[in-house]
Formats: structure tokens, C-alpha cells, sequence
């Protein structure tokens, strides 16, 4: 398992895939391979050489090139787009060499250049091999004297084998109602799925998966996502020639870079898969990667935490904070968090923001004794910042109205009540570092909620030293740098990426957040959707899930507490208004999640009946040794009489006898393929224990 390099052909290999590629007899890197791992190099096919066609089509529809420019008579969708100095806006690329690196995983870096100006590409793809995963970024540099102006730089164009029988899988959505699932047929034209907001969104997640029909646990899925925090693009393109192919990158929307003279620009990570055992299959390709590669503690389960915010929105003190983790803290809870209104001056969401230090009023003495209480009552303590904002009404606003994105004709539309600081501005930049050091450094700060609540309008820099456009990519890098500079400051912190709920999930974030805020729709029914669009590709440890008082007349206590137990089970009802029956039954919860906590956040999960499609749908997890499980089985609103579905247990080992808890004992392959029927009725859950006897 490698990478191979036949002369001018490459094919990178997985633990069971491949993926090979070559220069044609025109000197263009034509894809030419996606799938399986073959037994020989033999086997793969040949790079295909351009064919003659009719005047009226490029030879483009029919050769798949790797990262094509826009150029020539190339009229499909390209990845790059540039202006030279002298308006030249044609793209000809030729290959130059390539190297490869095997640690510390293999990667192959191929250079080719323009043949007339002095613009250099370096492609690199990196394997993954235990995850069935292929990297693949770009890095464009301006070797000359002149700035050359780049208008679309993408990442990676995956091509799928030719035929026009494709489905798209993606996810729209909004807040309150992320991550509903999508899947329809691929017709000739382009698809685009996108964000043009500064965050990923909610309206869209940054992930595709494209099959020609795939169920859930069987059949061929080509998946992949951007490892992007800002706006991206994702466009599946069929060409009249039943070729199908999907660019992945930056979004274009907006976007111009002046890339000067001796500078490069790389794109973010487009990461892909293949694999032939469903859509299930490629998630938890994902989740594996993303515990094992991208996230910083991701071998180490979440705390269980409480957060204020429902119970007391802004209107938080030492009393009301006090009391609320005193109860939380007999129910078991581990991590008692503070959210919004706990600084300067914010007693509504119109003032405050930017002013990170403790508001004297609620806190004449600091966050300390509320800190030392809750630690007192064995708990760790977290705080919830949102550094990117200012409020107008605030003394850093005051001090630097410079600070935020504006253009300074046009009236700064507020937003919440609220604007975004220029993260892509270095001082900016150094005094969000500096504010939040100082916070962290005084505090016994154990986690920390990373909100950001709000869209990007009139984005300009008027003192930009290039293309003001570059605002986009810049601000997500000032995001990074301030991000990464603070998790190195404070290694131990845990972080939580929330942006309204679901708007920043991504792989680019993961590597500085350890779990995602997936939405502020805390109702359980609803939230069953959007958990199963978020387990496409992010794994149930980032997936933070409070139990909170939403629907609590109608959905029972217990199946809000399952609901939330398919992930990093946290609380975040008013605890005040919760009687002893409930903050017992609260208890007893806990005390099941933290038994089959690893198995849920380090296990493998298998979609067994979709949320999104019934009213009756079941989750299993299974721990990596296969030793243990959990199966939850949730019960909406389904009309009497109906005959409940066999529910089949998947990832066991076949010969293994296991025992599901009330229900004996028998093999894997029994669990598997005779299944099992667990009787609800309306509004009632179930979560049953299996165990390897
Ligand atoms: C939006 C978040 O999604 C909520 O959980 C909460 O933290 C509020 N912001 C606070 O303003």
C-alpha cells in the first residue's frame, strides 16, 4: 500500500482503495481510475488520449484532467481561474516533476507550471490508508515580477467513472434546522452547493456523496468534504458525455486574490473516499479519521457538562450560576459551563460584545469564587466567548470602529445588534489573543464554548494590502491563528465550535475544536434529524447534545435523555424548575451514559433505521474490539395499529455470542440476520446494553 509511481503515471492506494491518475499523450494529468484496489499496476487503465469531436465541444467533456485552468476551448468547470499583468486570462498549464514523501504518511507532490508566465501549481495528494481516505490540496506561486490575479482556486475535481447514473447526496438546511438530508439524481449541468456567508452555514454543510444506488450499508459511495471554516464550494458537474465530476474549494462567489510577485497560496484539504459498503460505510471512514487524525483529544470522551443558557439566558451571577451547578452537580454532571452575559456590561444581546473581562456588576469580584464553587462541588469549569463580534455599544467598539468589516460608504448593517471584528487584520488578531490569554491565564478555565453568531454584510477592508476580496480566506486564517495561538497558550482546554448552533462544522475547525454546538434546536424529536444528517460525516464524539425543557409537556424526560446519550451527553434545562423525580431519573441517566460513554464517543455507529425517513429509527454503536455495543431505538408519532420494523444489528463479529440486554442471548450473525423487535409506543425510547459473553 503505497504510492506508485509506473513512469508518468501515479496510482495512490488505500488499505482497499486506489486512485490513479497519468499524463496523457498531450501531456495532460488525466484521471483515469477511482475505486477498488486492484491486485496488479497492470490492471489499472491508461490514461484516455483527447479524442476528435465535432467542432462544437473541447476535448475537456471527454478527457477528466486532474486540475484543469481555465483555457484553450475548455469549457467544463474548471479549478483555476487567473488574469495575468497583461490581461491575459488563459491558463496552460504542462507538467514539470513530481516527488514523494512516505512520512508520516505517503504523500506525492506533482509541479507543473504555465508555459509562458511565471505561475507555478503544485498538486499534492496524500493517502490515508487505515481510513480509505485520499488528501488532496493545492499550492499555487507567482514566480515573477508581476501580481497575478486569481479569480477561482479550488482544490481538488474528483472524477467518477463514466456513466450518467448518478445520485448527489448532500445537506441543506437553516438555524434551528440543520443538516436535513438530500439525495437526487445528477442531470447534465452543474450542481452547486455552497456558503457565501463567511462560515460553512447552516444552509449548507461542506460534504458531498454521490452513488448510483447505494443504501446505507452496501453498494459504491464517492464521498468527501472541504477542511474549510469560511466559504466553500462544492459543484457536481455531468457534461453532455456522461462524465461526471465534482470541484471542491474555496467558493469563487466574491473571491480575488492579488498574489504578489514570490508569493503562494494554498487551498484548503479536499478529503475523499471511496468505499462499497454504503453510506455507513463512509461515515465511519470519516468518523474514524477524524477521531484518530484531525481532532486534538479525539481518543479522550467528553465530560459530561451542564450549560446555563436555557435556564438563565444573559441574566447569570455567582447566586444563579451557584445554584444551578449545585443541582447539576448531584445529577453527576462533570463540567458546569457559563454561557452568554457573564461580561462587561451584557445584560441583553445589544451591548458587551468585545469587552471580555467579568462585568462588575453580576461579578464584583471576578469569575473566581463562581469558579472555586464549582470546582469545590468537583466539576470542572468552562466559559462562553464570541471573539469574532463587537457590539457597537462596547468600549472596543468605542475605542476601534476601524476594527470591523465595512465598506466606508455603507451603512454597517447590524446583525443581532451586532458586527465582525476584521479577523483577517493582524491586530485585531493580537488583541483577541492577548484579551482571551489573559482570561484563561487567571481563570482555572477548563472549557470553552467558541460561538459566533452571525453572517458576513458589506464585507470590505479599505485598508487591505491586496485584493480586498482576499477578506474571505484571510478571516478564516485570523480565525486559525488566534484559535491555534490560544490552544497552544492553554494545551488542556477543551473547545467548542458553535455558530448558532450547526454554521461552523467542518474539518477545519476540528483541529482546534473538540466538539461542535450541532444546533440551537434543542427539541429531542427534531433534533433526532438533524443528529443523523451531522453523523454523515462527524463523528458522535464532536457531537455535544443537551438535554434541555423544549417540548418537556409532551416528549418524556427519559427519551430526551437517550436522545442526547447518542452523543456527548450534556444537560441544559432550568434545574430549578426540575423536581426530585426528574433530577433522579436525570441521575440515573448519567450514571447508564457514563458506562457506555466510550463505546458511543470512540465506537463505530450504524444508522439502522433513518431518523430523517421514520418515525421509528434505530442507532447502534459498537466499541472498535467489537466486545460491546448499545442499540437506541426512538419511537416519534406513528398512528395505531402498525407493525414495528425488525431492527438488525450490524458490526458484530458473525461467530461471537452476544447478549442484548432483556432480550438473551445468540450469535452476531443471529443479531445481524434475524434481528430483533423492539416495542414502543408513541414517544418512548429504549437503550439496551449488548455484551460478548
Ligand atoms: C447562540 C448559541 O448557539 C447558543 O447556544 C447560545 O450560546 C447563544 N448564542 C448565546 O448568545
Amino acid at each position: 500500500m503505497s504510492i506508485h509511481t509506473c513512469p508518468n503515471r501515479w496510482v495512490i492506494e488505500t488499505e482497499n482503495t486506489a486512485y490513479a491518475f497519468g499524463l496523457n499523450s498531450a501531456g495532460l494529468i488525466t484521471q483515469h481510475y477511482w475505486g477498488v484496489r486492484l491486485p496488479r499496476l497492470a490492471d489499472y487503465p491508461i490514461p484516455a488520449d483527447p479524442a476528435g469531436f465535432a467542432s462544437t465541444d473541447g476535448f475537456d467533456h471527454f478527457i477528466p484532467e486532474e486540475y484543469p485552468g481555465y483555457a484553450s476551448t475548455k469549457y467544463i468547470d474548471p479549478c483555476l481561474k487567473v488574469i495575468f499583468s497583461d490581461e491575459v486570462r488563459d491558463v496552460v498549464l504542462r507538467y514539470l516533476d513530481f516527488s514523494v514523501e512516505t512520512s508520516p504518511n505517503p504523500t506525492l507532490t506533482i509541479r507543473l507550471k504555465d508555459v509562458f508566465y511565471p505561475l507555478q501549481v503544485t498538486l499534492y495528494y496524500r493517502s490515508h490508508p487505515d481510513y480509505d481516505l485520499i488528501e488532496r490540496w493545492v499550492t499555487v506561486e507567482n514566480l515573477g515580477s508581476e501580481p497575478i490575479h486569481i479569480e477561482r482556486f479550488f482544490s481538488a475535481k474528483w472524477t467518477l467513472p463514466i456513466g450518467d447514473n448518478y445520485f448527489l447526496t448532500h445537506m441543506y438546511g437553516r438555524h434551528t434546522d440543520e443538516f436535513n438530508l438530500q439525495r437526487e439524481a445528477l442531470t447534465p449541468g452543474l450542481k452547486t452547493i455552497e456558503s457565501r456567508r463567511i462560515i460553512p452555514s447552516h444552509r449548507a454543510a461542506p460534504w458531498f456523496a454521490i452513488d448510483r444506488g447505494a443504501s446505507e450499508e452496501a453498494g459504491e459511495v464517492w464521498f468527501g468534504t472541504l477542511a474549510w471554516s469560511g466559504n466553500f464550494r462544492i459543484s457536481a458537474e455531468v457534461t453532455e458525455f456522461a462524465s461526471t465530476r465534482v470541484s471542491v474549494g474555496l467558493n469563487d462567489w466574491d473571491f480575488g486574490w492579488k498574489l504578489q510577485p514570490g508569493e503562494p497560496l494554498t487551498a484548503p484539504a479536499s478529503i475523499s473516499g471511496y468505499t462499497k459498503s454504503g453510506f455507513g460505510g463512509a461515515s465511519r471512514l470519516l468518523h474514524a479519521y477524524v477521531r484518530n487524525q484531525v481532532l486534538p483529544h479525539g481518543q479522550v470522551p467528553h465530560k459530561i457538562l451542564y450549560n446555563s443558557w436555557e435556564a438563565t439566558l444573559f441574566d447569570v451571577d455567582e447566586a444563579s450560576q451557584s445554584a444551578l451547578a449545585e443541582i447539576a452537580a448531584k445529577m453527576g454532571v462533570e463540567l458546569f459551563v457559563m454561557d452568554d452575559g457573564w461580561f462587561h456590561n451584557r445584560n441583553f444581546d445589544n451591548a458587551g460584545l468585545g469587552d471580555w473581562w467579568p462585568d462588575e456588576v453580576k461579578f464584583p469580584n471576578g469569575l473566581g469564587n463562581l469558579i472555586q464553587k464549582v470546582n469545590d462541588l468537583g466539576m470542572d469549569f468552562g466559559l462562553w466567548v464570541e471573539p469574532e463580534m463587537v457590539n457597537p455599544d462596547s468600549d472596543l467598539y468605542r475605542t476601534h470602529p476601524e476594527w470591523v468589516i465595512h465598506f466606508p460608504t455603507r451603512a454597517r448593517t447590524e446583525s443581532r445588534n451586532q458586527l465582525i471584528l476584521n479577523m483577517a487584520r493582524t491586530d485585531v488578531q493580537d488583541y483577541i489573543i492577548g484579551v482571551l490569554d489573559k482570561l484563561l491565564t487567571e481563570n482555572n478555565i477548563s472549557f470553552i464554548k467558541w460561538d459566533m453568531n452571525r453572517a458576513a454584510s458589506e464585507p470590505g477592508w479599505p485598508e487591505a494590502p491586496g485584493d480586498q476580496r482576499e477578506l474571505w480566506v484571510r478571516y478564516v486564517w485570523g480565525v486559525y491563528r488566534v484559535w491555534g495561538e490560544l490552544r497552544h497558550r492553554h494545551p488542556n482546554i477543551i473547545w467548542q465550535s458553535c455558530a448558532s448552533g450547526g454554521g461552523r462544522a467542518d474539518f477545519g475547525i476540528l483541529r482546534l475544536a473538540d466538539q461542535v454546538w450541532v444546533s440551537d434546536n434543542t427539541e429531542a424529536t427534531s433534533r433526532l434529524h438533524i443528529q443523523e444528517g451531522y453523523s454523515q460525516y462527524m463523528p458522535a464524539i464532536t457531537m455535544e447534545a443537551w438535554v434541555t425543557d423544549w417540548n418537556e409537556g409532551v416528549v418524556p424526560l427519559e427519551f430526551r435523555f437517550h436522545v442526547s446519550m447518542c452523543g456527548a451527553l450534556g444537560v441544559g434545562g432550568n434545574l430549578l424548575n426540575w423536581d426530585d423525580s426528574a433530577r433522579d431519573l436525570a441521575a440515573k441517566c448519567i450514571r447508564d451514559y457514563k458506562e457506555i460513554r466510550p463505546i458511543v464517543q470512540l465506537g463505530m455507529q450504524y444508522r439502522l433505521i433513518s431518523a430523517q425517513k421514520n418515525a421509528y429509527s434505530a442507532l447502534q454503536y459498537v466499541s472498535p474490539d467489537r466486545a460491546e455495543g448499545v442499540l437506541f431505538v426512538f419511537r416519534v408519532h406513528i398512528p395505531e395499529k402498525y407493525n414495528l420494523p425488525q431492527i438488525y444489528l450490524r458490526g458484530l463479529d458473525p461467530n461471537a455470542i452476544y447478549e442484548v440486554e432483556g432480550y438473551g442471548e445468540r450469535s452476531g450473525s443471529g443479531w445481524m440476520e434475524a434481528g430483533l423487535r423492539v416495542p414502543l409506543k408513541n414517544l418512548q425510547s429504549k437503550v439496551l446494553r449488548i455484551k460478548q459473553v
